[in-house]
């Protein structure tokens, strides 16, 4: 597979197994084990996974093998980043400028992503420690994850020192900068190679314990009618517009579609390499660890402790209570409770670095291809520009800048850019081309109703999405008449939301100049496309 290159800059994966991990760890995150159980109790259970899958098929599946097939054929001109792949296929001036927002929606992503991920090694630190040991209802253990977060209410009780939250933010990144320090098959292979099967060893190990749990004394639900309330099929919800968005939502964000990530790690194959059977198999992976160990740990074992109604009461709290707050009641009740929750946070931070590592890949490849910058120094960098705006949100978290870039970034981002691919390759490159791209090298043909699916179905319904959202959601939101973490604004926030949206914009004004830059530096003329320089499968 390795297909050894020209420049520096070139790299590749070292195995066809090292290269689904990272795939599928790029895919499995936070998202699997936190998001959807809780978008999935919120919105109805069993109506929430009848579109869940007509999402899947329609939206994530074809989503999932156009951004292969943009990734692998950006990857033939040695372009791992959005702008070179977006111009690679539209030779038009604008196609570069476009693409912008393939480095910003990652970056931001990125910073966020990664102090969420550093809870999770705090709270595995806390379980081993027994730290939060005696907090053992539901109010307890919030008020301790407030503590925690530094942003308790005036009065109440501090268990952690100040510094706590910034220290575990600071170590979490500085592995994840590490990792991007050493590339691809030496950095981010290798975490995938360790990460998931202890990722996966941790989730069997958890849902095992929770499926077998007694039922408790004076509640008297057992897990399995936590599993019947979301998988036994209901039509009764299928008429709300809600739940048709949120489960487009789960699936774009759980397979990390739409963020120009997979794109990155598929720019580094060559054309005899598959991707047919790869793309299917990352989202096989993906769903498995989702809807079958994601779904059987964190809503089972709230449902055996608070009963069908708590559960579904807590799932509709803040969208880390289920995660951070029941879960540490649920072990403190039973035996090796400490080395359950290790286990439980462990997985989460196993899921979340081999996420955010896929994150600052696309920014890396930029500044490397087209600056010919160091991979060292741009991944240091990188890291010192995370720490400022990571700091950030550890500081002004109460404030609601982390929810604004959840939402920009991370929610309506993703589908923006999600329509711009399809646009690009089903109709700019034209669906012949892109099918055939797609099939160099597959070890199996993707059935032919894809092809309509990909060129017609999947663009309008992300049209649809868009639309919605942007009518129900992002206008209401830009106005300031609604908060981006839902419900109503705090006017005390408005400047801080304003100062968190600058700097995205900040971003975006830089990242269009660094391109307009990159440009004339390397002298690339839009109209007549880069060189090739993957020629592996001529055999040259
Ligand atoms: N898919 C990841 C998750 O489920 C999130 C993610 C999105 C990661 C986009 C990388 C890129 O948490």
């Amino acid at each position: 597979m390795a297909s050894s290159g020209s420049g520096n800059s070139h790299e590749a994966w070292g195995s066809r197994i090292g290269l689904i991990l990272a795939m599928a760890g790029n895919a499995i995150g936070l998202g699997n084990f936190l998001r959807f159980p809780r978008q999935a109790a919120a919105n109805g259970g069993g109506s929430f996974m009848i579109t869940y899958f007509i999402a899947l098929l329609l939206l994530g599946i074809p989503l999932m093998w156009i951004e292969w097939g943009i990734g692998r054929n950006g990857g033939r001109y040695r372009k791992g980043h959005t702008p070179g792949m977006f111009a690679a296929i539209w030779r038009h001036p604008a196609a570069k400028y476009v693409g912008a927002v393939g480095l910003v929606v990652p970056l931001v992503v990125m910073i966020y992503y990664t102090y969420i991920e550093s809870w999770t090694a705090a709270f595995a630190w806390f379980s081993l420690t027994k730290d939060y040991w005696g907090h053992t209802t539901q109010e307890g253990m919030i008020g301790y994850l407030q503590s925690f977060q530094a942003i308790s209410p005036e009065g109440a009780p501090v268990y952690h020192k100040p510094w706590t939250p910034y220290a575990f933010f600071i170590g979490t990144l500085f592995i994840n900068i590490y990792v991007l320090s050493k590339g691809i098959s030496g950095g981010i292979e290798k975490l995938a190679k360790i990460g998931m099967p202890i990722l996966f060893l941790f989730a069997i190990v958890l849902a095992g314990v929770v499926l077998f749990l007694p039922a408790q004394p004076g509640i008297g639900a057992t897990p399995w009618q936590g599993l019947e309330f979301i998988y036994k099929p209901d039509y009764s919800r299928l008429g709300e517009p809600g739940v048709w968005l949120a489960s487009a939502g789960q699936i774009f964000f759980t397979l990390s579609v739409g963020m120009c990530t997979l794109t990155a790690y598929a720019s580094y194959l060559s054309k005899k390499d598959d991707i047919t059977l790869n793309g299917i198999a990352t989202a096989a992976t993906n769903e498995t660890a989702e809807v079958v160990l994601g779904g059987t740990i964190a809503i089972p074992a709230a449902v055996t402790f608070f009963g069908v109604s708590g559960a579904m009461a807590i799932a509709q709290g803040g969208s880390f209570d289920l995660g951070f707050a029941t879960m540490p009641v649920v072990f403190q009740q039973l035996p090796f409770g400490n080395l359950l929750g290790v286990a439980w946070f462990g997985l989460l931070f196993f899921a979340g670095i081999t996420s955010s590592v896929a994150m600052l890949t696309p920014i890396t490849a930029f500044f490397r291809e087209e600056f010919g910058f160091k991979r060292e120094t741009v991944a240091w960098s990188l890291g010192a520009l995370c720490l400022v705006f990571g700091l950030m949100h550890v500081y002004w978290l109460e404030h609601g800048v982390l929810d604004e870039w959840d939402y920009w970034a991370g929610t309506f981002g993703l589908v923006v850019v999600a329509v711009i691919e399809v646009i690009l390759f089903m109709w700019i490159f034209k669906p012949n081309k892109a099918w055939e791209s797609m099939h160099q090298g597959a070890d199996i043909r993707i059935p032919q109703i894809f092809k309509f699916i990909m060129t017609y179905v999947t663009p309008l319904y992300l049209l649809f999405i868009l639309g919605w959202w942007g009518w129900v959601d992002a206008i209401p939101i830009l106005l300031n008449e609604k908060s981006a973490g839902g419900g109503v604004l705090d006017p005390a926030n408005t400047p801080y939301i304003t100062f968190a949206r600058a700097i995205i914009v900040l971003f975006a004004i830089t990242a269009v100049v660094l391109i307009k830059m990159a440009w004339a530096r390397n002298k690339y003329d839009d109209r007549k496309g880069f060189v090739e320089v993957d020629r592996s499968g001529e055999g040259a």
